[in-house]
């Protein structure tokens, strides 16, 4: 018998997602109602009942292939933001679309920028393909530090520079001054991607207004966060200069948009009233979780999220962010470790901001592990 011997293509680092309700309520005998999901920035008000009712509605038509270009959605994307379908690209989530992005903008050991910490995805994709990610670093309290990472563009000439609008996971704003800066700072052949995953709980959109301004620029979105459509898996990237869209549309796969998808984004996407809803709810309690953390001893909330997430910083000695993600978990609280974060590490949690119920879980927890 021929033994079959297989060398890993591929090793590293693996994307570690937020744990699910089911898993932390099997493990600790908790009723799931009374779990507090605070680690993978989804939506406090469910999905957009708009894109719900598309995808039932749309479930008749599973036995069909869907259009494999999603041009029905790249329509509704693209009207609502003012631009051509041909403007528009889309993905089985944003993520695909970064993996696209990846694979059609640097080619092997050519350098992709981004923060240091960033969305673990930009990272471990470039790895994956052989492509070289390149870091700029964060400030106090991760300031995006903008001038240092224009000086690095500068020197290592990047195919693509991400930058992430608000930053995950910090929740840290870039201006629209400084994006402008980054933009007209990359050289012809730097392809700018501004993911705005988190961009409506800024309050503050202006992405899609800088497209027509540089050709170089692609925006990248979601509708997993604040339309609420995390289990549909849809993305798309943006931008004015189609020529940058083209190569996306060759490389990725074929049919990745499937007749829920299609049905679901296109409804998602003008559901106005469910993205106002939950950006009031993030808004509120953002800042109502800051008030309460501000008498917790041991913890600080680290200042100026403009996102649906905050980074806690464990200022106790005694702990680190395994032990209380650990601590928090057994009282029903999920979040994310930092330990599991490359770039952020063992002093810090990323906690969601949801509603008030689970706020008050998180605090009264959190002020246990303290005591105990
Ligand atoms: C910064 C950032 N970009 C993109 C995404 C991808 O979202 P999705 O693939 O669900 O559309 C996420 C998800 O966590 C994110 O944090």
């Amino acid at each position: 018998m021929v033994k079959a011997s297989y060398a890993a293509l591929i090793e590293g680092e693996v994307y570690v997602p937020g744990l699910s309700s089911e898993y932390v309520a099997q493990k600790y005998g908790i009723p799931l109602d009374q779990i507090a999901k605070l680690g993978s920035a989804e939506n406090p008000h469910g999905p957009s009942p708009k894109a719900l009712a598309a995808v039932v509605e749309a479930a008749g038509r599973i036995d069909l292939y869907p259009d494999w270009t999603a041009k029905r959605l790249r329509e509704a994307i693209g009207q609502k933001y003012g631009f051509d379908p041909d403007n528009v690209v889309c993905g089985s989530g944003e993520t695909e679309v970064i993996s696209m992005v990846i694979r059609a903008f640097a080619r092997p050991d050519e350098p992709v920028l981004m923060h240091d910490p960033c969305f673990p995805l930009y990272r471990i994709y470039s790895n994956c393909e052989g492509r070289r990610p390149v870091f700029s670093p964060t400030g106090k309290d991760f300031d995006p530090m903008i001038d240092r990472y224009i000086e690095t563009m500068k020197q290592v000439h990047p195919k693509i520079a991400f930058i992430t609008n608000p930053h995950n996971p910090s929740g840290r704003m870039v201006t629209k001054e400084d994006v402008i800066r980054v933009c007209e700072a990359a050289s012809a052949d730097t392809l700018v991607a501004l993911d705005e995953a988190y961009v409506h709980y800024t309050e503050n959109e202006f992405g899609m207004k800088l497209l027509p301004n540089y050709p170089n620029l692609i925006v990248l979105r979601t509708l997993s966060k604040a339309f609420g459509l995390a289990g549909l898996r849809v993305g798309f990237g943006i931008a004015a200069n189609s020529k940058l869209i083209l190569p996306l549309r060759q490389i990725k796969p074929t049919w990745n948009m499937g007749q829920l998808q299609i049905a679901g984004g296109i409804a998602g996407i003008d559901d106005e009233e469910h993205v106002r809803r939950a950006v009031k709810t993030v808004v509120a309690m953002r800042a109502y979780v800051a008030e309460r953390l501000s008498s917790v001893a041991g913890f600080r909330m680290v200042p100026g999220s403009r996102a649906n997430f905050f980074l806690l910083e464990i200022l106790s000695p005694e702990l680190d962010s395994t032990k209380v993600f650990n601590e928090l978990l057994k009282r029903g609280v999920i979040v994310k470790d930092g330990s599991d974060i490359p770039g952020l590490g063992s002093r810090y949690l990323r906690v969601d901001v949801n509603l008030q119920k689970h706020m008050d879980r998180f605090v009264s927890a959190l002020a246990e592990i303290r005591v105990a």
